[in-house]
């Protein structure tokens, strides 16, 4: 049914207007509390097998969205609602910024694939703070992903990204630090380790000091070098972060300026996902994003690692279920197995356990 919507209509419409009347959609189902609580009770994960627990947070089910549908906070609730374990609000900013100028999102169906240079369109933390603090009427793990505005230098970030974190840690599940979109110029010299350090130092101040100590993370992007996927892990090892979320988006590839996400993504985020456990074993929880498409990519990253595992593309080409199907296959294959997403993390895959 998507598929017939999305090959008939939706790909020959503005991926950018496509974009924002879901959200305005998802935004007006959020203030309809009754068909907001029946989609929840028929496609939420619900099955006990799916539960996990993450740096002291309940996920219903493994699998989120990803930060960047839900720049605004506007709609976590009806995401919830359509069976995402957790919903990563954001790329948020200290000041409201307008992002690059239009058309700044492309498809490419051929490769399964998106390229964006959205460049951290957002109202601010303000106003997202505004939109947090109202009460929910059905449970969602949320995320808050911060970003440096666009136009404070370099010299300053640190300071920008306290002033997003005292406004939205009192109000996130968890925190996360993101320094690795390819959109705000510079930003991506942030992960490096002696620009990182102060950096995520000052954040994890303000997120220990939250009432419920908010659990911090950093997002990497997926063109760092192997020792520098290294020298973060080895970084947030010793700040005493919550976990890393890899990856973002890749500026490796020959098409329009941006960064590339969706299936020619998979096999390098995999490729970091495995580093990462690597060098850390189970000390930090680590959160797999870009290429994941079905059960088979979600369940090969939590045996490679993950805890927890995003998508964002892989929603656009299979529509609004597509969360909530993957939740159910995936339950069914935990059953047949007799087992679930906690005991299957990391675990060095014996063969009764391929798929
Ligand atoms: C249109 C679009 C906008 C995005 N915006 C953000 C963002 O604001 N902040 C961020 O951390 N990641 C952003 N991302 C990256 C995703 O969160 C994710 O890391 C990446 O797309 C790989 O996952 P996927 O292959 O499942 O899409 C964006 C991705 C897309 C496609």
């Amino acid at each position: 049914m998507y598929r017939l919507l999305f090959t008939q209509v939706l790909r020959r419409l503005d991926a950018e207007a496509v974009h924002h009347a879901t959200v305005r959609a998802l935004a007006l189902l959020s203030t309809l509390p009754l068909l907001k609580r029946l989609l929840h009770r028929a496609l939420a994960p619900s099955d006990p097998a799916l539960r996990v627990t993450a740096f002291g947070v309940h996920f219903p089910g493994p699998l989120g969205l990803a930060a960047g549908f839900d720049k605004d906070a506007a709609c976590a609730e009806a995401l919830s609602a359509f069976g995402f374990g957790h919903v990563e609000v954001g790329t948020i900013t200290a000041h409201a910024q307008p992002g690059n100028p239009r058309p700044r999102l492309f498809r490419d169906v051929r490769r399964r694939a998106v390229i964006n240079r959205m460049g951290f369109n957002n109202a601010g933390a303000q106003a997202a703070a505004r939109r947090l603090r109202r009460t929910r009427g059905v449970p969602v793990v949320v995320g808050v992903n911060i970003g440096k505005t666009k136009v404070v230098p370099e010299s300053e970030a640190a300071a920008d990204y306290v002033t997003s974190a005292k406004e939205l840690a009192p109000l996130a599940d968890y925190l996360v630090v993101n320094v690795s979109s390819p959109n705000t110029p510079g930003l991506r010299n942030l992960q490096a380790v002696e620009l990182l350090r102060p950096l995520l130092a000052s954040v994890k101040e303000v997120a220990d000091s939250t009432p419920r100590r908010t659990p911090l993370l950093v997002k990497i992007a997926p063109d760092l070098a192997d020792d520098d996927v290294d020298a973060v892990a080895d970084l947030a090892l010793e700040l005493g972060l919550d976990g890393i979320i890899a990856t973002n988006t890749t500026i490796r590839h020959s098409g329009e300026t941006g960064g590339l996400s969706g299936r020619p993504l998979k096999e390098r985020s995999i490729e970091v996902l495995r580093r990462l456990r690597a060098r850390v074993g189970d000390r930090l929880t680590l959160v797999s994003v870009g290429g994941v498409e079905d059960v088979d990519d979600v369940w090969e990253r939590l045996l490679a690692g993950a805890t927890l595992v995003q998508g964002y593309t892989g929603m656009i080409y299979e529509g609004p279920l597509w969360a909530s199907r993957i939740h159910r296959r995936l339950a069914r294959r935990l059953r047949r197995h007799a087992t679930t997403v906690p005991e299957l993390i990391g675990r060095t895959a014996p063969d009764r356990l391929q798929g």
